[in-house]
């Protein structure tokens, strides 16, 4: 029996099968016909709400359109349930109670789950040597490689959504993204948290150290490395940073090569702290406490606040006398209503903590201020603190 998931089909009379490939942890569709150039939209779209999958054997970039006009399929259909909805409310007057945000957030999560059920319906074979066999088709091979590691020199299959995923993943890292406060840029790999918003890291370049902590500092849950790499430039001696996904530590060692100060930064891969105690312990832990859709969402969405509440109870076993936890969260979830501000502090009460100061930021990136967004009304009140906690 393989170790990996296949897929099955029936091609010219033949039965066939290949190794599934699916980062986001779909499983393989059930039901795959053979589709080419020849494929209105109007039915493969059809296919596809259906839960039928398109094996592709036509032109790479037909493909691409037709993707994007499943995806136009989708938007329309989402616009026209969202007027609908909308029409049947009763005239607005003074007493109408404002949107529920948490359900709006639900609604929201679950679109965007069926948006990607059905753009992952669009299948493409990808050969041994991770080539895509198809007309005008992009060399991927290195960009599979950096996600899917070395081949396994068998032939699968993998939907065009996770491909260009995985191409726009290898375009981040090579050109990687601008960090200001750091006047550098870091090189985020596939799956890894990216520091594009990057309010969040003046507030890290700008708070006052505590004393000592020049000396040691834990970094719990790096991502890229970002957040070591900048205490280092402010003057830290030395900086174990930890993380769970194996992903993220080979990002962070590339990104503290590439900017010189590999040898001040010890990455482990341990479950929040590493042993022993520090004068400055800081996270950035997932901002919104829910269940992750997908591996790959993780980073996002900190299941229950496991991530956040243990941060909080493992500081005093962690903080050395005078240090300082840094808590990087934006209040996101409380607008959504996931979270309440009094829950917050109440988990600092709980694990002995108090908070010496608050250093907050609005966030600059475009969503904040598009009011198209469906949670436009959360975003645009949403602020990004670093919370400064010692020991009672
Ligand atoms: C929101 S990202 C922040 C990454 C980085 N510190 C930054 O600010 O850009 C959270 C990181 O914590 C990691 N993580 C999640 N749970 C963890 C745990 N229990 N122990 C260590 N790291 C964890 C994730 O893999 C992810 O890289």
């Amino acid at each position: 029996m393989s170790e990996h998931p296949t897929i099955s089909w029936n091609e010219a009379g033949e039965q066939r099968s290949a190794r599934w490939r699916s980062e986001v942890g779909n499983p393989a569709p059930k039901r795959v016909v053979i589709a080419d150039d020849t494929l209105a939209a109007d039915a493969a779209y059809k296919l596809a709400c259906e839960g039928t999958a398109l094996l592709w054997r036509g032109d790479y970039q037909n493909a691409r359109q037709l993707l994007q006009a499943l995806a136009r399929r989708i938007d329309r259909k989402t616009t026209r349930s969202s007027v609908k909805k909308t029409a049947a409310k009763p005239a607005s007057n003074s007493s109408v109670a404002a949107p529920d945000m948490t359900q709006s957030f639900h609604l929201h999560r679950q679109a965007q789950a069926q948006r990607a059920r059905i753009l992952g319906m669009l299948l493409l074979p990808l050969a041994p040597d991770y080539r895509l066999n198809l007309r005008r088709a992009p060399d991927i091979s290195q960009a599979c490689t950096e996600a899917y590691g070395p081949t396994d020199a068998i032939d699968s299959v993998v939907s065009l959504r996770e491909v260009l995923g995985l191409i726009g993943a290898h375009e981040w890292r090579k050109k990687g993204v601008p960090v200001a406060a750091l006047g550098a840029t870091i090189h985020p790999y596939y799956g890894v948290f990216s520091p594009v918003r990057g309010e969040y890291l003046d507030l890290v370049a700008q708070a006052p150290l505590p004393p000592k902590a020049t000396e040691l500092a834990f970094d719990i849950g790096t991502g890229t490395g970002v957040l070591a790499a900048l205490l280092v430039q402010r003057g830290v001696r030395k900086v174990i940073a930890t993380d769970l996904n194996p992903r993220a530590l080979e990002c962070a060692a590339d990104n503290l090569q590439r900017l010189g100060v590999a040898d001040r930064v010890e990455l482990t891969q341990s479950d929040l702290f590493p042993p022993d105690k520090a004068s400055l312990i800081i996270c950035n832990p997932p901002w919104v406490p829910a269940k992750p859709g997908s591996a790959i969402e993780a980073a996002v969405y900190d299941p229950d606040s496991r991530m956040l509440k243990g941060f909080l109870a493992g500081l005093p076993d962690h903080l050395s006398e005078q240090g300082e936890g840094w808590l990087i969260l934006s209040d996101f979830a409380e607008h959504l209503g996931l979270r309440s501000r009094a829950v917050l502090l109440d988990l600092f009460e709980q694990a002995g903590l108090r908070v010496i100061e608050r250093h907050d930021i609005k966030p600059r990136h475009p969503r904040a201020s598009d009011a198209e967004d469906p949670l436009y009304t959360a975003r645009s009140k949403e602020v990004t603190s670093l919370w400064r906690l010692a020991l009672k």
